[in-house]
């Protein structure tokens, strides 16, 4: 197949449809529960350099129709929250979306990566309505506490740093902080059961 121009528009869309989609239901979800779990939201798109990158690891050329089949994530929403139960209820949130379509569940707290990675993937299929039709968009979204966020950050720029293979100790720290990460998640989820608890006896 020959290599052509891709054009970004359909995903420009797809983003802003997501943003607002999510941003109604949290807002909701906060108005609701009398409480606003999303610590901060992050978008984009992914960078072309990068799309060709994912491509090339995959030995397929700089298409549209690779990157419809093989890159479901060019366009991306990552929600990071406060604790743990967090994540599954804005999980459940987006479930009952009317607009947006879970095409596919990744939950890798329950399972997390090799790597030590945690944190709750949706892969979405996004409505966008052009002139005379609607067409869907896939997009990933991230779900993660601050304190997965903080582990995949730094373990993302040790990937960066060391593109060929992490030294040892460097890959072993990690994942051992991975776990530290996990307890760490636990124990604060905990803390905030016993926190809201003295709240309701006020
Ligand atoms: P790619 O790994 O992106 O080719 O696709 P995949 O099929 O493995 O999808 P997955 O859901 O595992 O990962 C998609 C995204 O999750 C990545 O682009 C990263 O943002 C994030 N991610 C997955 N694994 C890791 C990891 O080990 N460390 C970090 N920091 N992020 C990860
Ligand atoms: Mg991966």
């Amino acid at each position: 197949m020959e290599e052509n121009s891709v054009s970004f528009i359909k995903y420009q869309y797809a983003l802003k449809m997501l943003e607002t989609e999510v941003g109604i239901l949290l807002e909701d979800f906060s108005h609701r529960h009398g409480y606003n779990p999303v610590e901060h939201i992050k978008s984009r798109i992914k960078t072309e350099k990068s799309i060709r990158h994912k491509l090339e690891e995959k030995n397929l050329l700089y298409t549209e129709r690779n990157i419809l089949l093989h890159v479901p994530d060019v366009v991306g929403l990552r929600i990071v929250v406060s604790f743990l139960s967090d994540v599954y209820d804005i999980v459940s949130t987006i479930n009952n979306s009317h607009n947006i379509i879970i095409k596919k569940r990744k939950d890798y707290i329950a399972n997390p990566k090799e790597s030590g990675y945690t944190s709750y993937h949706l892969i979405v299929l996004v409505p966008i309505y052009l002139e005379n039709h609607v067409e869907y968009v896939e997009a990933e979204i991230q779900i993660r506490t601050i304190a997965m966020d903080f582990w995949a950050s730094l373990d993302h720029k040790i990937r960066y740093k060391f593109p060929n293979e992490i030294p040892a100790d460097v890959s072993e720290a990690i994942q051992n902080y991975a776990k530290d990460i996990k307890e760490m998640d636990k124990k604060m989820y905990q803390l905030n059961k016993i926190m809201n608890s003295y709240q309701e006896n006020l």
